[in-house]
């Protein structure tokens, strides 16, 4: 997959590319990742890429050009690609979102600045806006990282085990289960007995079980009867 991150602010997206598994999946080509300077395609000797808005109101507003020519200067036709605007007014980011954009081969995340980005890059160029959560941050930068994370997670390679995406938390519909490490017991708190014993349906029911417990108690909204097993809602029955 090659990701095409345009932003005013490139140098944010450093360290994030260079460590840990993304890091490891852009130096094994698993993963291209180009940043591109929203600025570079501004006209002028100041290469101004924002203005005052139209009405009036505060703050500033992303201009079209410099937006839509970057875009359309890093947009590959030979490539399936969707060019994604990170906004507070897009979609709300999921799991099920993440593996659907996991299918492209390009994605184009294209980071607001401001307050806001002119409407005419969202009729022209832009295929989704996806927002990460019900809040405001100052630019689409950090949402950009989120949305590369949860995506490439999904990319064969990336992630040891693929067995690890799928027991995730969202994956199930449910929220994981506890983990646990060595030492069995420290300061006082002791691992688990079920997950001790090497007895892998007893280890599977006690990991059902928490995923259950504490989906009920922190994301009910989560939980689809439909997809649960009579032993599921048997157990579910015994926490309401
Ligand atoms: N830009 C500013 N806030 C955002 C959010 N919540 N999600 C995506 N992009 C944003």
């Amino acid at each position: 997959m090659r990701v095409t991150i345009l932003t005013l602010f490139p140098q944010i997206f450093r360290g994030f590319l260079e460590e840990s598994l993304i890091g490891k999946a852009v130096e094994q080509g698993l993963l291209k990742v180009d940043v591109v300077d929203i600025r570079g395609y501004a006209s002028g000797k100041h290469r101004v890429t924002d203005d005052t808005p139209f009405g009036g109101g505060v703050g500033m507003v992303l201009k079209p050009e410099p937006v839509v020519e970057a875009v359309e200067a890093h947009r590959l036709e030979k490539l399936k690609g969707r060019a994604v605007l990170l906004t507070p007014r897009g979609e709300l980011f999921s799991q099920p979102m993440a593996r659907e954009l996991s299918a492209f081969q390009q994605l184009l995340l294209i980071c607001g600045r401001y307050e806001g980005v002119d409407e005419r890059v969202t009729k022209l160029v832009v295929d989704q806006e996806i927002s990460i959560g019900d809040y405001v941050l100052m630019g689409g930068e950090v949402a950009a990282m989120v949305v590369v994370e949860a995506v490439a997670r999904y990319l064969p390679g990336v992630v040891g085990d693929p067995d690890s995406v799928a027991e995730d938390s969202f994956s199930s519909g449910l929220l994981k289960y506890p983990q646990y490490t060595r030492p069995r017991e420290y300061r006082g708190l002791e691992v688990p007995e079920a997950l001790l014993e090497g007895d892998h349906r007893k280890i599977e029911r006690w990991r059902r079980r928490e995923a259950l417990r504490l989906t009920l108690e922190r994301r009910p909204d989560l939980i689809r009867p439909d997809r649960l097993s009579s032993e599921d809602l048997e157990f579910l029955k015994g926490h309401l």
